[in-house]
């Protein structure tokens, strides 16, 4: 598979192939979303609960057939889980580094055609002409919290532009709220990876340094925003946007499930 990477203004092609070829057989792919989940639950205790909170809200606000784009897929978290839920349910995983769709595609090899894989960013401009759309949602996890607010509100603006008229978009992600901000965890009590440590243990041991470097090169979500954005915010960017009944569907510690539905 090659995925172009645009990176300093000059094209550069990536052959992803070409990694893949060298290295497929080696990787312990289990233990690449093992200790991937060990790590996000370390630094979110509730992470159960906030996807939780994202199906039952998916299940009760839509109806029928229900194709949903998730933003920032990286292993499959979200989608393992809403596919399992529901077989209404198919989803359109999209995300910028090679390397978190293939990874995806092993996990969600059980859903057949219910699970895709798209390779765009969206940062870029022309993403939603990338995707096969409309969709009857949108969501995220852990992702967007990251981008500046020029960004965030104008990806909120190309979400509204792809969902289906009374449609919902759904953010599962960090808040601010100085309380629950230590991005560094307890030592004491912490036995799973670092962000840091984790990124280290797989870059250095299956060679995925270029990848990953030419992949935030292209994406580079952390453009500004330190950690986030409080609820007040959160919902007043989805207010600007377009959208309606803006709502803090869940919250808990820090972590919320917030979004807002498309006018009909
Ligand atoms: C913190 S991870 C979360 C992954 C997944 N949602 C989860 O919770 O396990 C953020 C993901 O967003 C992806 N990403 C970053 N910038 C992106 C962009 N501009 N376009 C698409 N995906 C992007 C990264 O490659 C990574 O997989």
């Amino acid at each position: 598979m090659v995925y172009p990477f645009y990176i300093s203004g000059r094209s550069v092609t990536l052959n992803f192939s070409d990694w893949l070829d060298a290295h497929a057989k080696q990787v312990d792919w289990p233990a690449v979303t093992d200790r991937w989940m060990i790590m996000m639950q370390q630094y979110n205790p509730v992470l159960d609960e906030q996807i939780r909170t994202v199906i039952a809200t998916l299940q009760q606000e839509t109806s029928g057939p229900c194709r949903i784009l998730d933003l920032g897929c990286g292993p499959g978290t979200l989608a393992r889980q809403i596919l399992t839920a529901d077989e209404r349910f198919t989803v359109v995983n999209l995300d910028v580094n090679p390397f978190w769709l293939e990874v995806c595609k092993r996990n969600l090899a059980d859903f057949g055609k219910r699970a895709q894989l798209l390779a765009a960013s969206f940062r870029d401009a022309d993403w939603p002409n990338q995707v096969p759309g409309p969709f009857q949602a949108v969501v995220s996890l852990t992702t967007l919290h990251s981008l500046a607010t020029e960004s965030y509100q104008a990806l909120l603006n190309q979400i509204l532009h792809i969902l289906e008229p009374g449609s919902l978009f759904l953010n599962a992600d960090r808040l601010i709220v100085p309380k629950f901000e230590p991005e560094e965890p307890d030592p004491d009590t912490f036995t799973g990876d670092t962000w840091q440590g984790y990124y280290t243990w797989l870059k250095d041991t299956w060679e995925l340094t270029d990848i990953f470097d030419a992949a935030q090169k292209q994406g580079d979500i952390f453009d500004g925003s330190p950690t986030g954005y409080d609820g007040d915010t959160n919902l007043h960017l989805l207010t600007e946007a377009g959208f309606i009944n803006q709502n803090m569907y869940w919250y808990r510690d820090g972590r919320a499930v917030f979004g807002g539905k498309k006018p009909t």
